[in-house]
């Protein structure tokens, strides 16, 4: 019996892997994570499968409703939205079944924040402009923030912002990263990145809280330079003149045998 933790992707029931699809049609026992896991997905289990909705359960019940499929040898898929990675509550799971002694596999989804990305078609690094990204949120009623993770910490460093769980704070957000990126910095708001109903918002610092009034809940907040820069050099990995293992330019490249 192994418990199948797959990232379910960020809401289009085709952006999951074939991997973590044939997980789930492989498992008797589904358990998934509320609304953000979308329905089609469900439609991969198995007839007869059991299908738990755990956003209603607490951690003891989720972990009871393991060790019933464990006690009755059926494997299970546990879905949850995005990747596993980042704010899953994979890592407290993991730790009970491992204390239970009860094998685990982890099969990655696509983010949310990949998927925005993919809606604004912004590549976030983008040569001398930016070339990191800082997946954050602030804090929220369930959880506090280390005291170095402020916004204001990470927008000093110039890096592409993607603030998760947050929409309901954007003012805050706006005000605490304006003195570091200047009013005019691009932000975006992006709703449900990949559902059918799926809105993009570009506007700057600025203009971003009356542009995206009304927007709550699925969302992501990008934030930096990147976003709407057109001036930015070339890579010199694909420039003509730039020796490289896979491409040896030049009478002495660098690479050759
Ligand atoms: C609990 S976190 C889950 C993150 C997820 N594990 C991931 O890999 O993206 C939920 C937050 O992710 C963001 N989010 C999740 N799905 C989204 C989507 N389809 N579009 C925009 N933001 C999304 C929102 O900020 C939301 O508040």
């Amino acid at each position: 019996m192994t418990v199948h933790f797959i990232g379910a992707g960020p809401g289009a029931a085709d952006l999951i892997t074939l991997r973590g699809r044939d997980l789930i049609a492989a498992c008797p026992v589904c358990l998934y994570a509320g609304s953000l896991v979308p329905d089609a997905l469900l439609a991969h289990c198995p007839q007869g499968a059991r299908i738990v909705n755990t956003a209603p359960l607490s951690l003891d019940r989720i972990i009871a409703e393991i060790r019933a499929a464990d006690e009755a040898g059926q494997d299970v898929a546990r879905l949850h939205s995005g990747d596993l990675s980042i704010w899953s509550a994979m890592g407290e799971q993991l730790r009970r079944l491992r204390d239970l002694g009860i094998p685990c596999q982890v099969t990655p989804g696509v983010p949310a924040f990949a998927a925005a990305a993919a809606l604004l078609q912004t590549e976030l690094t983008l040569p001398g402009i930016a070339q990191s990204v800082v997946l954050t949120r602030t804090q929220g009623r369930a959880t506090s923030m280390p005291e170095a993770e402020t916004l204001a910490n990470f927008a000093r460093t110039g890096a592409t912002l993607a603030i998760h769980l947050s929409i309901h704070a954007l003012d805050r957000v706006v005000s605490e990263l304006t003195p570091h990126f200047g009013p005019g910095c691009p932000a975006a708001v992006i709703w449900r990145a990949s559902w059918p109903d799926q809105r993009a918002i570009r506007a700057t610092l600025e203009t971003i809280a009356d542009r995206a009034q009304g927007i709550d809940r699925t969302a992501l907040i990008l934030v930096g330079h990147a976003l709407a820069a057109e001036g930015f050099d070339e890579s010199r990995l694909y420039a003509a003149d730039y020796d490289r293992r896979y491409r040896p330019v030049g009478p002495s490249p660098r690479f050759s045998e």
